[in-house]
């Protein structure tokens, strides 16, 4: 019989979410596991009983990695199982930057008076936007994401280029006929008319997209971070877009500076925020952690 806590679920009834996540295990805890979502925990120090600490979702930014491994705690994430949600979040983005949707339906709710009809189809004009199809892409980071991401495109008639220096043997596969592999990050940022990151944050990645990044993509380009903040420049963004050396933006990592910027996109970290992303990263946060305190391995299921 193992003992494990989940952060927010052992927070009393009536906490808003903030205040779950702040929510911290009692003293007298002694779980053997611990189960997290997004909770900022960097600077926490886990309970000695604590064996492993299972990340439902990708990143483990959050959490302390290097303490937890000499304090001899086990961490790990759920890869993938959050993965179509982001995909489809970035696939919908890409659309949202060549298509005004936004735009336009924020316009015809301006509306007033007789014939809306009449007047929107006189006007309708000015929301013309452009197509995916035939344009080429960019994938930074071949992980789960990244490799579903380029398979989709691929199916929507982009083409299609990857760079990333550690790919698996089962992303090779599973994108091979559709995705050109770039060996050198520049080969991706020349050439592309929209560029989508899909590293995780590290000491590696921090600032890998910065001014002299920027000045290599296309003018007419546009950038999307569903990655984590950090690992794009946002400062030396609102110079290039500024200069016109940039057409756009779409970030899911929120900075006042992007804010009210008609080039800009900012969403509030929505990539993996659907339910079904939620039960499947608490579903293998769950089994994982179960067998790994049972059998000692991390296999995840
Ligand atoms: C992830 O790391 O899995 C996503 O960014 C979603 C999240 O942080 O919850």
């Amino acid at each position: 019989m193992f003992h494990i806590k989940t952060f927010n679920a052992i927070a009393p009834e009536g906490m808003n979410r903030f205040e779950k996540d702040n929510y911290a295990i009692n003293e007298s805890d002694t779980p053997d596991g611990i189960i997290l979502r997004s909770q900022k925990l960097h600077d926490y120090t886990f309970p000695k009983s604590v064996l492993a600490v299972a990340r439902a979702g990708a990143g483990t930014n959050n959490i302390p990695v290097a303490k937890c491994t000499e304090q001899g705690i086990v961490v790990f994430n759920t890869p993938g199982a959050n993965a179509n949600a982001v995909k489809e979040l970035v696939l919908a983005s890409l659309l949202l930057s060549v298509r005004p949707i936004l735009q336009g339906a924020q316009w015809i709710q301006s509306l007033t008076g007789e014939a809306i009809e009449e007047q929107a189809e006189a006007n309708k004009k000015q929301f013309a936007g452009h197509e995916l199809e035939g344009k080429k892409l960019g994938v930074i980071g071949l992980g789960a994401i990244g490799a579903m991401i380029a398979n989709d495109a691929y199916r929507l008639g982009m083409e299609v280029v990857g760079y990333d220096p550690y790919v698996s043997v089962d992303t090779a596969w599973s994108i091979s006929r559709r995705v050109t592999r770039a060996n050198e990050l520049a080969d991706v940022l020349t050439t592309c008319d929209f560029i989508t990151v899909h590293v995780p944050l590290s000491e590696q990645t921090k600032g890998m997209i910065g001014q002299a990044e920027l000045a290599k993509m296309k003018n007419d380009a546009k950038l999307f971070n569903f990655a984590r903040g950090g690992i794009v420049d946002d400062a030396a963004v609102l110079q290039a877009l500024e200069a016109d050396q940039l057409a756009g933006y779409t970030t899911d990592f929120a900075d006042e500076k992007l804010l009210h910027n008609d080039k800009v996109l900012v969403l509030p970290h929505l990539g993996a925020s659907t339910e079904e992303a939620e039960i499947n990263c608490a579903k293998m946060a769950a089994r994982t952690l179960k067998r790994f305190l049972e059998e000692g391995t991390i296999k995840r299921s």
